[in-house]
């Protein structure tokens, strides 16, 4: 692999578009995302972030434009051909997305086995890393009912980071968890992306917990990305739609916040 220098762009959206039926989601998406940087993603429910997430991982076509993957466009690649690419993401899921019926160890070993010819031996030193890493060191033999709702997620991470991705995307981390557990969600992906650099995308209308964690923060309404910069130019912004969106949502949960929506 080549090396990439911080700030380089690693992902590019030029152009998509994405509709289902009559439901135009995503009228004219352009977006880049640069190396080593946590960008946020924020937008109204329904407004296209998870659509956008699933595009950049593959698992949808856009009708339009091109996704860039370090230059190259991911858009025209069959699923084998993009099989090079997934390896490259790491992505955590809104409802986590366990395996109910596999143990905590056997649900994060999950990629190892599939994409990789490791040692059983090897498998465990990497699962039981990468549990510590979230903090949920020796869980191995648990089963995801057994765990809160805020382990589940770290579970999920663990998952997301076993291969040891350039890019992680998290699709509302926060949604659903107590403030206590968002705040450690929060810290997480941080101290993630400190620790061992990758790209990090985060979709979320919890800013509450985004905003401190971002380098940037991109608004997508009505199917563009109507703006995009650091948290601080985000806050200063003139556009209404900006505006308004964090007017509602940057204040701490039970103090007028919006943070228990979906
Ligand atoms: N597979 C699908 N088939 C039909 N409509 C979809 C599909 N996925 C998403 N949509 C629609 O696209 C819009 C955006 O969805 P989504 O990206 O999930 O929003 P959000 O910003 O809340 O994550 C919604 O109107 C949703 O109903
Ligand atoms: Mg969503």
């Amino acid at each position: 692999m080549d090396v990439v220098e911080r700030g380089e762009t690693v992902v590019e959206f030029v152009n998509v578009q994405k509709s289902f039926g009559q439901n135009r989601v995503l009228r004219n998406l352009n977006l880049s995302i640069r190396q080593g940087e946590i960008l946020t993603i924020m937008g109204g429910s329904g407004s296209g972030k998870s659509v956008t997430l699933k595009l950049l991982v593959g698992l949808i076509k856009p009708d339009r434009g091109q996704i860039f993957l370090r230059g190259v466009d991911i858009t025209p690649l069959s699923e084998e051909e993009l099989l090079p690419f997934r390896q490259r993401m790491g992505v955590v899921f809104q409802g986590g997305a366990l395996f109910d019926s596999m143990t905590v160890g056997e649900n994060v070993a999950y990629p190892l086995r599939e994409h990789l010819q490791l040692s059983e031996k090897e498998i465990r030193e990497r699962v039981a890393e990468k549990l510590s890493l979230v903090g949920l060191p020796g869980i191995e033999e648990q089963y995801p009912a057994d765990l809160s709702g805020g382990m589940k997620k770290r579970v999920a991470i663990a998952r997301a980071i076993v291969m040891e991705p350039e890019i992680l995307l998290y699709d509302e981390p926060t949604a659903g968890l107590d403030p206590i557990n968002a705040k450690l969600i929060s810290r997480l992906i941080d101290s993630l992306q400190q620790k061992f650099f990758p790209t990090s995308v985060v979709v979320s209308h919890d800013l509450h917990y985004a905003f401190p964690i971002s380098d940037r923060v991109a608004m997508l309404y009505q199917g563009e990305i109507i703006a995009v910069g650091s948290p601080e130019e985000m806050r200063r912004s003139e556009r209404h739609e900006v505006r308004e969106f964090l007017a509602g949502d940057l204040q701490p949960p039970g103090e007028g916040g919006c943070n228990d929506r979906e």
